[in-house]
């Protein structure tokens, strides 16, 4: 068995409803940030990290995800005949960036089923998973999030996830670990609890949607009852990953940017509008113009 992380699960099931009207006909993966649509910024990040198979695990209504790897005949035969060739490389490069694997989970059970729906293709080496509504952008010599995370897995052979420290007040929205300290930006995980109330939280470290597990993840997936919110809860399955074989936490390098809700959206497309060559001196003129009628 081999320790290279080659596969990664990206959930795209979910209706997006904090994105409505804009996501009643388009799935909310592909909003765009600035150019390139939220999906495309986490495969990115699995590329470059050396995966080579995304599964992504899909439902209704969500098609036009597959459509976006796949060819475009119209679209590139348009491009090429009017000359468009810088284009018609970037629409063809996003076929070979990583295969794209797609399955159905067929009833919204919550994010630890739709984990397990991608077990008949994951057999058994060690997978990553990525949560689409944060997007972790590291800088060009850093690696990216899941590669850091990839890295302590080949190095230690345990199952390991990115935490951020957040706001008291937020560890409601997250999964919150309680951990010690096994060296710089290293963590023992010991427990996980999905979206305490501030007064019940072990600690203000919570899980940004980065992940690797070992295959263990899926049997003990297999065993979660439904908790939080009547949902099967990944965090719940990590609880037994963490008692059984052990379970690290690392604090990344890359900045995350939380598109999943409409102020972190907005300030993803800001934020990576000003380090976009195309835009940057534009939207900063214009920022600093607005600021001062604010
Ligand atoms: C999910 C997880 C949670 C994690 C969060 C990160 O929650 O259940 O543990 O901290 O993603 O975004 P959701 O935001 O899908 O409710």
């Amino acid at each position: 068995m081999s320790s290279k992380i080659t596969k990664a699960v990206i959930p795209v099931a979910g209706l997006g409803t904090r994105f409505l009207p804009a996501t009643k006909t388009v799935p909310k993966e592909l909003l765009p940030i600035v150019d390139k649509p939220l999906l495309l910024h986490i495969i990115e990040e699995c590329a470059q990290a050396g995966i080579e198979d995304v599964i992504l695990v899909t439902g209704r209504g969500k098609t036009a995800i597959e459509d976006f790897f796949d060819t475009s005949y119209e679209l590139e035969d348009a491009l090429a005949k009017s000359g468009k060739q810088e284009l018609l490389e970037k629409v063809q490069a996003l076929k070979s960036l990583v295969n794209i694997i797609s399955i159905r989970q067929q009833e919204a059970k919550g994010l630890g089923h739709a984990i397990y729906t991608a077990q008949p293709i994951l057999g058994n080496d060690a997978f990553a998973v990525l949560l689409g509504d944060e997007v972790m952008i590291s800088d060009e010599n850093t690696p990216s999030a899941t590669g850091e995370l990839c890295s302590l897995y080949q190095e230690t052979k345990t199952s390991s996830v990115a935490v951020m420290e957040v706001p008291k007040a937020d560890v409601q929205k997250y999964g919150i670990v309680a951990c010690d300290s096994v060296g710089t930006n290293r963590w023992k995980i010991q427990n996980v609890i999905e979206k305490p109330h501030p007064e019940e939280a072990p600690s203000q470290l919570a899980l940004p949607g980065r992940y690797v597990f070992s295959t263990k993840i899926l049997s003990n997936l297999k065993n979660t009852k439904p908790g939080k919110n009547g949902e099967i809860q990944l965090t719940d399955a990590m609880c037994a990953l963490a008692q059984s074989d052990g379970l690290l936490g690392m604090t990344v390098q890359a900045r995350r940017y939380d598109a999943g809700d409409k102020f972190g959206f907005l300030q993803a497309n800001i934020e990576m509008g000003l380090q976009h060559p195309e835009v940057q001196d534009q939207l900063k003129k214009y920022l600093k113009t607005l600021a001062k009628t604010l």
